[in-house]
């Protein structure tokens, strides 16, 4: 029923819908990002998350992780800069509130963790940050426990589920999911007004009003722990650029799954592809695709 509202986004929508940069642009043009997540058993997450934001195209890019993570992190990211977090046995368990005025938007969740006082982080970001908000791997985990905040959120949310996550989200089964996934996407996104990004190997984007868009890129290559991390970053980024939401994610998905098959069209294969080999593959998105 739904089927003519749904819109394949391929290489023709990437290049009409990206924004091109004004000669007096400065970094505060091209927005201010936060990423909060990383621990000291998985310092990669963020630091992938980040360099992806910096790859993609974010102004600046702050990453707040557990203290003891933060040199790893920064060994890795010389463009970011941090926000030093309390931990407990490496992982973040700070309640300290975080300014989220200073950014235009925020991501949250990728090697957090489960540990209960993470879910402090994502309750503050909900209730009090007034920028777009994107939410993916272990910050899913946390917002499955504060259901009612979601619903009372006005702010934009952005949940970036694989499909477990996305069956964890909707108290149903990964095969169940499999046999529908563009009517439980919708589902999900209209009940809590949120956009969803189910990820695979295609995409499925939901506005909380059931619009949806469909991208292909993308290949077995992709299957590796990171490559949704390096996703987050290029989502960060793109919900920062002048486009609708919709656009950003559009996007962000084309050019993650599009930076995999110029890789493995070119210098790569899909054993050995590496998600941090996304950020030498984005360059070669945005020079030759815009
Ligand atoms: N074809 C195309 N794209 C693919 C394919 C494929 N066969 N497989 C994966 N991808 C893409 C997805 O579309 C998505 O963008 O790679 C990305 C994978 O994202 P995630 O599944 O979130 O992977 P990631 O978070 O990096 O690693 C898995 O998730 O289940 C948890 O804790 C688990 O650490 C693990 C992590
Ligand atoms: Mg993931």
């Amino acid at each position: 029923a739904n089927g003519a509202k749904r819109q394949m986004w391929t290489e023709e929508e990437f290049k009409k819908s990206m924004p091109e940069r004004s000669r007096y642009s400065h970094k505060g043009s091209h927005g201010k990002g936060l990423a909060i997540g990383g621990s000291l058993e998985m310092p990669g997450s963020i630091a992938m998350t980040v360099s992806a934001a910096l790859r993609t195209g974010a102004g600046l890019v702050t990453a707040a992780t557990a203290k003891s993570a933060i040199p790893v992190v920064a060994s890795q990211c010389m463009e970011a800069t941090y926000l030093v977090l309390e931990e407990t046995d490496g992982f973040i368990s700070s309640d300290q509130p975080i300014s989220f005025a200073d950014y235009d938007a925020v991501v949250m969740g990728m090697g957090m963790g489960r540990h209960h006082a993470a879910q402090h982080l994502i309750r503050n970001a909900l209730e009090s940050a007034a920028c777009p908000l994107i939410v993916d791997a272990d910050g899913l985990y946390h917002l499955k426990a504060l259901p009612a905040l979601l619903k009372k959120r006005t702010a934009p949310v952005v949940v970036t589920p694989h499909p477990g996550e996305m069956a964890m989200l909707l108290d149903i089964s990964v095969p169940e999911l499999l046999q529908k996934p563009f009517a439980c996407a919708k589902m999900f996104a209209e009940e809590y007004g949120v956009y969803v990004v189910l990820k695979g190997p295609f995409t499925i984007i939901t506005s909380p009003h059931g619009q949806q868009t469909v991208t292909q890129t993308g290949n077995k290559g992709l299957a590796k722990g990171g490559s949704g991390d390096v996703l987050s970053g290029v989502i960060l980024a793109m919900m920062m650029q002048e486009q609708s939401i919709m656009e950003a994610l559009s996007n962000a998905s084309f050019v993650h799954g599009q930076a995999a098959d110029m890789l493995v069209a070119n210098t790569h294969s899909v054993y050995d592809l590496m998600a941090s080999d996304l950020l030498y593959g984005i360059p070669k998105v945005f020079r030759t695709c815009m």
